[in-house]
């Protein structure tokens, strides 16, 4: 059954490089492997399943408002927090984990970004037009009041960097914003550093939406960490599911974000103030009262790697095996169509840790999947497989097997 319709998207040519050897981490995924065995989930792109030790580090958190009761806040903003702060740092390539603020998600820092312009909002923004919603959404919505939003368009993918680099040469933009890697391609945008060293304005506020690179794809904003805001959050690729979302803030930045919650001035809150004071540091972008438990989950993800010697290059390599299986049982007239497949390169270094298919059917299709035990994901006509840890060749050889059957 040819699933997927060509619609003339970029074909792959190359014979895939299968390796032999593999290490498998599904030992790790006990609990959410083993609820359903039959279940194929090719969505780790848009919820990872969590690893085992994620559900002692709840327990833990339980056990430690128990304990220590009101006093809990101290556990959590003197050891958990800073610990999250460095794990990020580490893995942004950054060198100030303070500058690395907690909430419950990205939109959460976008609305606050959004606040942060005289006038209580940016009047003129350059984006994409492939952003995730909650930015897309947000934006349009302050385009209805007047901000004008210029929307770049991510295709051709061959030259959406040059293109949205003269874009931003032109300068007079409040704000820019761009994700890392595009949700609705999987399309890794290179020389990050390039873009946004090429903004000319310096109050001109830079931010990237990493949530698709984040403890997936292996980058360093260490030669941008003065210059960019970097947002991202926990349900993915950081397997350490919802409630977290965090903002890397450049040092020295000072912004006054209208949307201010209390934690933004926790460490002043017993001294008499005059006017709204904010801290030097990433606090200036928190919130408010928020469940901490994501944070714990994070953290117990970051200890596992670390005990088991994991690291992101490791990460996306295992990734890229199980990628590489799927291209070539796709190229090999399977049940998928490679010509509906927005593949970047022959090789996968433009790709993010999931696959496009770009068909009027996806929706169709997502739903007969799902009836099939087969979990994917959809956005509009773009049916995504994503890859995971816990996938190793027979997973992908299962998935082809059923799709066969179907
Ligand atoms: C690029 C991108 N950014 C952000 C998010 C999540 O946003 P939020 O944390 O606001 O729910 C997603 C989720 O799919 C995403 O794909």
């Amino acid at each position: 059954m040819d699933m997927l319709e060509n619609d003339g998207a970029l074909r792959p040519t190359m014979a895939p490089e299968v390796t032999t050897t593999e290490t498998s981490y599904k030992e790790h995924y006990g609990r959410f492997l083993s609820a359903d065995p039959e279940r194929l989930h090719f969505a780790a792109h848009s919820h990872h399943h969590w690893p085992d030790v994620t559900r002692d580090a709840m327990l833990r958190y339980w056990d430690d408002a128990a304990e220590l009761s009101d006093d809990k806040w101290e556990r959590i903003f003197g050891t958990e927090v800073p610990s999250a702060q460095r794990h990020v740092a580490d893995i942004i390539g950054v060198d100030h984990p303070g500058q690395v603020a907690f909430g419950a998600s990205t939109h959460e820092f976008v609305t606050r970004i959004l606040s942060g312009f005289p006038g209580g909002r940016p009047k003129r923004v350059l984006t994409t037009d492939s952003e995730f919603y909650s930015f897309a959404r947000q934006a349009a919505r302050l385009e209805e009041e007047g901000v004008v939003v210029e929307r770049v368009a991510t295709e051709p993918f061959e030259t959406f960097e040059e293109r949205f680099t003269a874009a931003v040469e032109k300068g007079g933009h409040d704000l820019v914003f761009l994700s890392h890697v595009f949700f609705d391609s999987g399309f890794v945008v290179r020389g990050l550093d390039a873009i946004v060293e090429a903004v000319p304005d310096p109050e001109t506020v830079v931010v990237v939406d990493g949530y698709h690179s984040f403890c997936a794809v292996p980058f360093s904003i260490r030669a941008i960490q003065d210059r960019v805001f970097y947002t991202a959050g926990g349900y993915k690729y950081a397997q350490s599911g919802e409630a977290l979302g965090w903002l890397y803030v450049p040092p020295g930045c000072t912004m006054r974000p209208e949307n201010t919650g209390w934690f933004a001035d926790f460490s002043n809150l017993k001294k008499a103030q005059s006017g709204v004071q904010y801290p030097d540091d990433a606090f200036r972008f928190w919130g408010a009262t928020f469940d901490p438990v994501g944070v714990y989950r994070f953290n117990s993800v970051m200890a596992l790697w670390d005990r088991i010697g994991l690291d992101v290059e490791k990460v996306h390599d295992k990734v890229q095996e199980a990628q590489r299986l799927f291209l070539e049982k796709c190229r090999a007239d399977g049940p998928l169509d490679a010509g509906a497949l927005l593949l970047h390169t022959d090789g996968l270094e433009r790709q993010g840790h999931f696959f496009t298919f770009r068909t009027p059917e996806a929706q169709d299709l997502y739903a007969r999947l799902k009836a099939a035990k087969i979990m994917t994901d959809v956005r509009r006509d773009r049916l995504r497989f994503g890859f995971g840890l816990y996938h190793d060749r027979s997973d992908v050889e299962a998935l082809f097997e059923r799709l066969e059957r179907l």
